[in-house]
């Protein structure tokens, strides 16, 4: 079957579009890479062309001044984007055809993430004070995203965790969505190693009112786990490691040593645009993550996954752990 053909169902649902087409011209989606390829069939678009693109159909030429696009898309360079085109066909095309003023271009990541916002959560005035504290403190903005907040949220709760370990809390926002989370009469201990992020998250604690709930601790955390591990806590369910990648080997052997069998250890940033698999690369970072990935690999005492993502904060990824033994 020719590569172009519509099925009778999308003949009639383009015929419907076309329609409503015809009644707003100087709106239509093109579709570059099939224009070029019938250009390559020197055989200038003369009719509706369709392209499925998910659940849209994107229209080249429909109603055009046809020779016009036929040179505006000949003479674009390898490379052009929408807006050169528009320009080139806008400068030449027959003033009785409808110009192009909309191209739509692909779903990006960052479209999606909105629609995943608006369809999953909920405005949150408290959250938002939050990030805009961060900001007027000048604290970089690595925190989780709100999805990934959410998400966090989320696994704290379905393990019931009442015993949380973060380690890495800059201004707490990552903190606040798991204190929100825990089970009843819970708390979070919260490790950070610079005293001005300490200083801001504990200000952003009272204000979203879970100070009562979250015990931070200053300092680097290869000095405050031990530490921690003196005063023999009761085990923890859910453990964020989130701080300086280098160490993150340490930090994953500690969650182990400090959490129940079945708890949760997420790990963040372990896939780093890509740059965990770069086999030269002498960033601390990221031997650390490889250095994470060699302990989980051989490691008995967890199950562990890894998930990418992709999204506000680029593309990135999270190892997911459960320790393993008999859970009481
Ligand atoms: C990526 S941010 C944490 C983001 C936070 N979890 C969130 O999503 O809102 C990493 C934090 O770890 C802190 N950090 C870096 N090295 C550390 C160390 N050795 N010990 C404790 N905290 C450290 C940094 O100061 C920074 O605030």
């Amino acid at each position: 079957m020719d590569d172009n053909a519509l099925t009778p169902e999308q003949q009639a649902r383009m015929e419907s579009i076309a329609d409503d087409f015809a009644r707003q011209v100087g709106r239509v989606g093109v579709d570059m890479q099939a224009a070029r390829e019938w250009l390559h069939d020197d055989e200038p678009p003369v009719r509706p062309h369709a392209t499925w693109i998910g659940d849209e159909l994107f229209m080249t030429a429909y109603g055009f001044d046809v020779p016009a696009l036929a040179d505006a898309l000949r003479e674009l360079p390898d490379g052009a984007g929408t807006d050169a085109f528009v320009a080139a066909y806008n400068a030449r095309h027959d003033s009785q055809k409808p110009t192009v003023d909309v191209l739509p271009q692909g779903p990006s990541c960052d479209a999606v993430e909105s629609f995943l916002i608006d369809a999953t959560m909920q405005p949150d005035a408290a959250l938002d004070e939050v990030l805009a504290a961060n900001a007027a403190a000048g604290l970089p903005t690595i925190d989780v995203t709100p999805l990934q907040g959410k998400l966090l949220s989320i696994l704290v709760t379905a393990v019931s965790a009442r015993r949380v370990l973060e380690i890495g809390t800059l201004g707490g926002y990552s903190t606040i969505w798991m204190a929100r989370a825990l089970a009843a009469g819970g708390t979070i201990v919260t490790l950070e190693a610079n005293p001005k992020h300490a200083a801001v998250a504990r200000a952003n604690f009272e204000r979203a009112g879970v100070a009562d709930r979250v015990d931070l601790r200053l300092g680097p955390a290869l000095e405050t786990l031990p530490r921690l591990a003196a005063e023999n806590p009761r085990p923890f369910d859910f453990v964020f490691i989130d701080a300086d990648k280098a160490s993150n080997a340490q930090y994953l052997e500690w969650g182990i040593k400090l959490a129940r069998p079945g708890a949760m250890i997420i790990v963040d940033n372990v896939v780093r645009e890509g740059s965990v698999i770069d086999a030269q690369s002498t960033d601390a970072s990221d031997l650390g993550v490889r250095r994470l990935f060699e302990r989980i690999r051989e490691d008995r005492r967890i199950t562990a996954t890894a998930l990418q993502t992709v999204g506000a904060k680029g593309w990135d990824g999270f190892a997911i752990c459960v320790v393993n033994g008999e859970r009481r």
